[in-house]
């Protein structure tokens, strides 16, 4: 018999109902956000509370906390609130290492891409710039901003209509985007992250209708 232990969450401390979120949901798709500031100064960091929303319009969403330390809003929030424009660029495994440098708390001022080593290419559509390499870039404008609070812990959801894609020529085959040859990442608790290629099954869906 499986004992099941029950959490009221208004009871937890912030941190610890983080774990219980970050040790459900998974593993979870990584955006890479890039952004500048009002001067033009660059900002790359990752976000793992990232999704899809809906495809007409095509819209995506990510949520950056508040600051743990402070309750301040991340420099990705501030930049995206003074600019409404931001770049989505999908993590392949062989740049897990610079994506995740891109974490480190740095002042606005410091330019994470160029730091961490990765190369800025100009957007197309948006003046943020992309990341050449990552294989698919999502060029978006802010659709819409929520706050949920400005506590430590607090968070808000920053939704993007996507304006433009850029995908890699190699990856792209009869409008569909080559799993194997994007080789993305998740990320799990901790600072575990995993390849969801080690292990895939296919279930065909019963037929919808669409
Ligand atoms: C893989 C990964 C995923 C992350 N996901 C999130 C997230 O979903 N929300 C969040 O607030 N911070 C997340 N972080 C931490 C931010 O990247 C980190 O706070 C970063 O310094 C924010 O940078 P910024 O101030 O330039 O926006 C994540 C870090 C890593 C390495």
């Amino acid at each position: 018999m499986v004992i099941l232990m029950e959490l009221a969450p208004d009871t937890l401390e912030w941190r610890d109902a983080y774990k219980l979120l970050v040790g459900s949901i998974l593993p979870r798709p990584i955006a890479f956000v890039s952004t500048i500031d009002e001067d033009g100064i660059a900002n790359a960091a990752p976000f793992s509370f990232f999704t899809a929303i809906c495809a007409e319009p095509m819209l995506v969403c990510f949520s950056p906390m508040r600051r743990g330390r402070d309750g301040a809003k991340k420099d990705t929030l501030v930049n995206i609130e003074a600019t409404k424009q931001f770049v989505i660029n999908i993590v392949s495994e062989k740049m897990a290492k610079q994506m995740n440098n891109c974490a480190a708390e740095l002042a606005p001022e410091i330019d994470e891409i160029n730091l961490t080593g990765l190369t800025k290419e100009p957007g197309t559509m948006v003046k943020a710039p992309r990341i050449k390499e990552s294989l698919v870039h999502l060029e978006c404008e802010l659709y819409q901003v929520l706050h949920f609070g400005d506590q430590p812990g607090a968070g808000s959801l920053i939704i993007g209509k996507v304006l433009n894609i850029n995908i890699a020529d190699d990856l792209y085959q009869n409008g569909k985007i080559d799993t194997k040859k994007l080789q993305p990442i998740g990320r799990m608790a901790g600072n575990l992250y995993t390849n969801p290629l080690g292990k895939t099954f296919e279930i065909i869906r019963p037929e919808t209708g669409g």
